[in-house]
């Protein structure tokens, strides 16, 4: 087995002298100064900012979400698809205008776009607008490398290829006081014939499990009701640690944790999900009943091609055994459009399968072509409308069937977790059920953070409506 590659704590202490002597330098008038952190993608990136706000609040930064204030600008960019990449360009070449008026602001570009080295070549090339430039790998020296853009005033690039390391002890900043994000492990080994993720976050490898669950201890200490355990695919949880740990034991030992919180996690690859993870769901009572269990495509043709390691059947026969443990699981799917080949029959494949699932909500993309993936090279006949068509179709069915499920909640009474404020008027509260499903709702805002007893009285495709019966606090609405 490959040997996991750990970032000595001695090296990210080395990082933390480095943000002291940031800290002095920085703030040596007197004033403070402004970061802003912009993160595009998924989770996993939105975790990765919360560590680079964490080392900049360390440097002595404040935030800021106008970059005509910041003094540094980080741009955490997605690379899984094409159109991610357009905006984050678009966005990057429009801080001229803000470096312009504000003369020493650094310009940082980070994130899986700028592992690809066809990109990193295109910033160093057209935008030099943007001082420095890293991989995903090299995030937990963030510190020395925004050291050496402000000493030595001049660009700097660290994008090396690496299959990756896992580093503990960074500071983080999380977002909110409700929800938290939690790594449990990074990288991919699946290379679906598609994705360019393996290609940029390197390696399967696992946090161990006494420093998940340490970061899950103070999690529920601060008061943290909604923790998510993150992953490219969970599944593989503790393959390369070989220490008799798999996903559906760590979520165990989470729910182990005295406290009123709850548990998810994403993403679950269909090809290694256990009956052990459903029964293991079943039984913790902090467990949401909640899967993300991407299918992308219900043609057996198609999931061949893409490198999934599963066919339609027995993607269909752990949807029934996952339903059969938690007859109240509400799942969640990927779905991609458009797969270079993907004919007629291989759609009305996907939308068969679909009518048989009924997933509660799925996010459709339509496939875009990343380089050096081998799907990039297979051979792509059909026109852009004819996938819009089909992506179209898919999102009408989503689309009702998202309608019909919600509607089947009406006049039930569910627990809902209140998270935050909408900025609306008449359903001023935003909640999540158990399942994860949005429930607008009015109350007191003092209720954040809080376990309700909600009933539905109105629905819609995207979201539930209720009222509060029951808080933690008695009638509070
Ligand atoms: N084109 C379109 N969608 C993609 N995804 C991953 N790679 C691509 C691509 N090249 C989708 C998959 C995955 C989700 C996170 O993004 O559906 O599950
Ligand atoms: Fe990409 Fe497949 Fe890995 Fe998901 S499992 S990150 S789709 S390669």
């Amino acid at each position: 087995m490959r040997q996991r590659q750990v970032i000595e704590l001695s090296e990210i202490k080395r990082q933390e002298e480095i943000c002291a002597r940031i800290f002095e330098r920085v703030t040596a008038d007197g004033q403070r100064p402004l970061a802003l952190v912009d993160t595009y993608g998924c989770q996993q990136n939105e975790a990765d900012s919360e560590k680079l706000r964490g080392y900049l609040a360390e440097m002595g930064y404040g935030f800021t979400q106008d970059e005509f204030q910041a003094d540094v600008i980080v741009v955490n960019t997605c690379a899984v698809r094409e159109h991610a990449e357009m905006r984050v360009l678009g966005n990057v070449g429009a801080l001229n205008h803000s470096k312009k008026a504000r003369p020493g602001q650094i310009v940082a570009v980070c994130g899986c776009m700028v592992q690809q080295q066809h990109m990193a070549e295109k910033i160093k090339k057209s935008y030099p607008v943007v001082d420095l430039v890293f991989g995903p790998h090299e995030l937990w020296r963030f510190p020395e490398l925004l050291e050496r853009v402000q000493t030595r005033h001049k660009r700097v690039f660290a994008t090396e290829k690496s299959d990756g390391a896992v580093a503990e002890g960074i500071p983080l900043k999380r977002d909110g006081t409700v929800k938290a994000w939690l790594s449990v492990m990074y990288g991919c080994n699946n290379f679906c014939t598609y994705c360019i993720v393996p290609y940029v976050r390197g390696r399967e490898r696992s946090r161990l499990p006494e420093d998940i669950l340490a970061e899950a201890r103070s999690l529920v200490a601060a008061g943290y009701k909604d923790i998510t355990l993150l992953g490219q695919n969970v599944n593989s949880y503790g393959k390369d640690l070989a220490c008799g740990v798999d996903f559906a034991d760590l979520i165990r030992m989470v729910n182990d944790i005295p406290g009123d919180f709850r548990i998810r996690f994403m993403t679950s690859h269909p090809k290694d999900a256990t009956e052990k993870l459903f029964r293991t769901m079943a039984a913790c009572e902090k467990c949401c009943h909640q899967l993300h269990l991407p299918v992308q495509s219900g043609s057996d043709r198609i999931l061949k091609a893409m490198n999934r390691s599963y066919d339609s059947e027995k993607y269909l026969r752990q949807v029934a055994l996952a339903r059969q443990y938690m007859p109240d699981l509400v799942l969640t799917t990927d779905i991609i459009v458009g797969f270079p080949g993907e004919t007629e029959e291989d759609f009305e494949a996907t939308l068969k399968l679909c009518e048989t699932v009924r997933y509660d909500a799925m996010f459709t993309f339509i496939y875009s072509k990343r380089v050096g993936t081998p799907a990039a090279s297979m051979p792509d006949p059909y026109t852009r409308e004819e996938k819009q068509r089909h992506f179209d179709a898919l999102t009408e069915l989503s689309n009702r069937i998202s309608g019909e499920k919600h509607a089947e909640y009406e006049g039930k009474t569910l627990r809902v977790l209140i998270d935050g404020e909408t900025g609306r008027e008449e359903y001023n509260l935003s909640s999540r059920t158990d399942g994860g499903r949005l429930v607008h709702l009015k109350g007191d805002p003092a209720l954040i953070g809080t376990f309700a007893d909600v009933t539905i009285t109105a629905s819609n495709t995207w979201a539930l409506y209720g009222e509060i019966r029951n808080s933690e606090f008695g009638i509070r609405n």
